[in-house]
């Protein structure tokens, strides 16, 4: 079971003076959101981490790609909130777990995070457009269409997994998955 960091940015971050480019409620989860961001790439680290150890290059690259996507994911957080000349306070980043399972489980695991931060940014772009802060709304059009682009991804994974019959043991499907996955490293 993945956890998500829980909200703690909130009252540091309202005693702070107002942007006027960002409406205040959104400036707490946006650092939220940042958090999230950083906590996915962990995620794919370790989720990387396993497939090495399990001597399966394929995955290994591919979780790797990601780990860089979800720094340029948080940065882009980072930066936006710079421009509104609003605060970006970091918060801790929980541990991710580094036991799976198999790879079928690792790539399930790998959908549902997905799954989860396309409804934060949904979340976000509902907010932002509730208190009319158009600005964030627009930034936020950037990862609606970014989340658009993974959950495509990950579901052709997890398609392709069915398709397979594959169920995460040894032997010519595990290589078969592995070989797919070596080629979905440039597919995004
Ligand atoms: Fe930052 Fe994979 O979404």
């Amino acid at each position: 079971e993945l956890r998500l960091p829980s909200k703690v940015a909130s009252q540091v971050i309202l005693t702070f003076p107002r942007s006027a480019m960002i409406h205040d409620d959104l400036v707490a989860p946006i650092n939220d959101q940042i958090t999230s961001e950083a906590y996915a790439s962990q995620l794919y680290l370790q989720m990387s981490m396993w497939a090495e150890d399990k001597g399966l290059p394929g995955a290994s690259k591919f979780f790797r790609g990601h780990v860089a996507e979800e720094m340029d994911h948080r940065n882009r957080l980072v930066d936006y909130l710079v421009e509104c000349d609003a605060p970006v306070r970091l918060q801790a980043i929980p541990a991710p777990t580094a036991e799976f399972e198999s790879l079928v489980s690792i790539i399930n695991a790998a959908y549902d995070h997905e799954k989860m931060v396309t409804e934060q940014i949904d979340a976000l772009a509902s907010l932002a457009l509730d208190r009319r802060d158009f600005n964030t709304f627009n930034m936020l059009q950037w990862f609606i269409a970014e989340q658009r682009e993974e959950l495509v991804l990950f579901r052709g994974i997890v398609d392709y997994m069915k398709l397979a019959g594959f169920t995460g043991g040894p032997g010519d499907a595990l290589v078969n998955l592995d070989t797919f996955l070596l080629s979905q490293c440039h597919a995004h």
